[in-house]
């Protein structure tokens, strides 16, 4: 017996939202998952400019932010329509849409001690326009016992990536890069480790005028500059011990522009040699964190839109020689579907009342069930 989900994700780098149709099969038996159909929908550029202004205090957030969900949840019914689409599948077909929203703060375990994590979702209207159940806010539970929110992706990469006879590591490169550890005994840990295509982005953007850096070919072209590298390491987030997790809260402009100033680099350096030092931050920073806490693993599968920077990529396997570095195409997912997928994996989770965070990850006192129910009638 098998059970169809639609797992919607959109992600710290504001690139728009994945879509998949993933069909799960009995608990346990391979394959874990089986993605039917996958599409991509960007963003139109005031959501994504509005997002990105409502990720720093402003006027009236309240209202712009529910105006926000509501455009979001209208672009994902029209991605659930294509994937749906593409499949010729019928909605009676799918048990529930998992639908992460978008990410706009992100302080867990601060303030008051408990803290707080805001996805901006409308999945009332999502039921609404697309007549499947939709299970969403899949983070705040783990926030309330106690943990980070974040990562919630470590259980669904041991159900699809992990292995009883090797030891492996996933790393996703999203606007944040965040590993898992999958050790041969069964054990799970995971945490962010720090920006990987939010600050690559917003350079590219600032210095070119595209969104991203195709396949990181102009990055390739500049020369790494050990002051800025340096000056950028120096963050004190970087050597904290896990449970950790990250977001555009902490990595932002702001924060960029006040490592250019300490080292005088806009004036000292190309734009592209400032990309390229961006770029050995995230290789230099995840293989650091693979060194502290997943030494034993002989390969490390990457996935997110990070993996398609050939840049990127490149200078990730110099800094992690001598284990191997391979995209997920190679392990069973593409790399631009295993977070949706993801997604769609907790929404089954929640239908089966199973616990979808890991404690270890996330530092919550215990497994819980994550996310909430809007049914379509
Ligand atoms: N061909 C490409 N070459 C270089 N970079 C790419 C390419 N395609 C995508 N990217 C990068 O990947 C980003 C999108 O990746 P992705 O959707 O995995 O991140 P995300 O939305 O932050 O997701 P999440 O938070 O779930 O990890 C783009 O913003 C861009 O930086
Ligand atoms: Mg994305």
């Amino acid at each position: 017996m098998s059970e169809a989900f639609i797992g919607l994700m959109s992600g710290t780098s504001l690139d728009g939202i994945d879509g998949v149709l993933v069909e799960f099969g009995v608990p346990g038996a391979p394959p874990a998952a089986r993605v039917v159909a996958h599409a991509h929908r960007a963003f139109p550029a005031p959501l994504r400019a509005e997002f990105a202004a409502l990720n720093v205090s402003g006027r009236d957030e309240l209202h712009r932010g529910a105006l926000a969900a509501n455009a979001l949840v209208r672009e994902a019914a029209a991605l659930v329509e294509t994937v749906l689409g593409s499949a010729s599948w019928q909605r009676s077909a799918v048990v529930a849409i998992g639908s992460h929203g978008q990410t706009v703060r992100h302080r867990p375990r601060e303030f008051d001690a408990t803290g707080y994590t805001v996805q901006l979702n409308a999945p009332a209207l999502l039921a609404e326009l697309t007549g499947i159940d939709v299970v969403a806010d899949f983070r705040s539970r783990d926030v309330a016992a106690g943990g980070q929110g974040a990562p919630l992706v470590p259980a669904f990469h041991h159900a699809l990536f992990g292995r009883a006879d090797a030891s492996v590591a996933v790393l996703n490169l999203g606007g944040i890069a965040n590993l898992t550890s999958l050790d041969r005994s069964g054990a799970i840990a995971g945490f962010d480790c720090g920006p990987a295509n939010v600050l690559l982005d917003l350079w590219c953007e600032r210095s070119t005028g595209r969104a991203f850096d195709p396949d990181g070919g102009w990055g390739s072209r500049g020369t790494v500059d050990a002051l800025l590298l340096d000056a950028c390491l120096g963050e004190p987030y970087f050597s904290l011990s896990p449970p950790k997790s990250t977001g555009r809260d902490l990595f932002n402009a702001a924060w960029l522009e006040a490592r250019l100033d300490a080292t005088n680099a806009r004036a000292r350096l190309r734009p592209e040699d400032i990309q390229a030092t961006l770029g050995e931050l995230t290789a230099r920073t995840v293989a650091d964190a693979f060194r502290r806490h997943l030494a034993q693993a002989a390969e490390l599968i990457v996935c997110g839109g990070g993996a398609l920077n050939a840049d990127l990529m490149a200078r990730l396997g110099r800094a992690l020689a001598p284990a191997r570095v391979v995209a997920s195409d190679a392990r069973g997912l593409p790399v631009d579907q295993v977070e949706a997928a993801a997604f769609a994996w907790l929404a089954r989770a929640f239908m089966h009342r199973l616990a979808g965070n890991v404690p270890a990850a996330t530092g919550a006192a215990g497994p819980r069930v994550l996310g909430a129910l809007y049914p379509a009638r």
